[in-house]
């Protein structure tokens, strides 16, 4: 897998090639990091790649020219590298693209990769994006001060589902949201000490039952679930997710659920 970046801050990116999961799975070669500057692509002394709105308004631009040219350079140096993955999506970071969740990372794991678009400013010109762009993701109904956050989000939530990237192959599966297994939340994680300031660890996860322990866990997923995203529930009904057991135990939270 390989992704490139379109960014004008290249050096936020040691974040996701240096540490942790990320770092570990690139270090491996299990992804590929480039990024391109934008500036790198200006013709101008001050290498200009903003400018302000027609139309008048608060803010700058980012110009097309510069962007497109890093894209364009980032294609070739995909193709060059592999020729299947030089045709991978092109995706905008942006607040007004598709909302990212866990089943869109779980369908870029299973890619090349692709190349990610930061913008900054007021945004991008629209003609880059009818000329380039083939998908905008959005992190969330927030704005941030540039698409790079966005894209290491991105990045990191994909990377850690490559095969390889974890420690214990188990981990993604049960983190919250799998769709492979219910699409819930995940439930309530406890370590050592046994007692923290007079609060105790549950009894079920002491008890090296394996199938208590399970159980455990399940409700307590489909409880956090049900209080917090009801809508997760009521998807992964839908998916045909639950079982009788776990209807009976929603049923018995109803009462205590407003
Ligand atoms: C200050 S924002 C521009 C916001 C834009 N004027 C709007 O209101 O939709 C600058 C850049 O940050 C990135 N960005 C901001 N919020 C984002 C979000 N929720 N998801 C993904 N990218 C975001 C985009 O790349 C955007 O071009």
């Amino acid at each position: 897998m390989r992704f490139d970046v379109i960014t004008l801050f290249p050096d936020m990116f040691d974040a996701i090639g240096d540490f942790g999961v990320s770092g570990r799975a690139r270090q491996r070669g299990l992804w590929h990091l480039h990024a391109w500057n934008p500036r790198d692509f200006t013709h101008d002394v001050h290498r200009t790649v903003d400018d302000r709105p027609y139309g008048g308004g608060p803010g700058m631009v980012m110009m097309a020219e510069p962007l497109e040219q890093a894209v364009r350079a980032a294609q070739a140096a995909r193709t060059q590298a592999d020729a299947a993955s030089g045709d991978a999506p092109v995706i905008l970071m942006s607040p007004t693209g598709r909302r990212f969740d866990q089943g869109v990372a779980q369908g870029l794991s299973e890619t090349r990769g692709a190349i990610l678009v930061c913008g900054r400013y007021e945004g991008v010109d629209q003609r880059f994006i009818e000329r380039c762009v083939t998908d905008e993701i959005s992190l969330g109904d927030f704005v941030l001060s540039g698409g790079e956050i966005a894209a290491l989000a991105v990045m990191d939530s994909v990377v850690r589902l490559l095969p390889g990237a974890l420690n214990d192959a188990q981990s993604a599966p049960q983190d919250s949201f799998n769709d492979a297994l219910t699409g819930l939340l995940d439930s309530p994680h406890y370590t050592r000490p046994e007692s923290y300031h007079g609060l105790e660890v549950p009894s079920e996860l002491l008890s090296g039952h394996h199938k208590n322990i399970a159980q455990w866990r399940r409700e307590r997923s489909l409880e956090l679930t049900l209080r917090r995203r009801p809508e997760l529930i009521e998807r992964a009904r839908e998916q045909g997710l639950l079982s009788k057991a776990d209807e009976a135990f929603l049923r018995s939270l109803m009462p205590l659920v407003r």
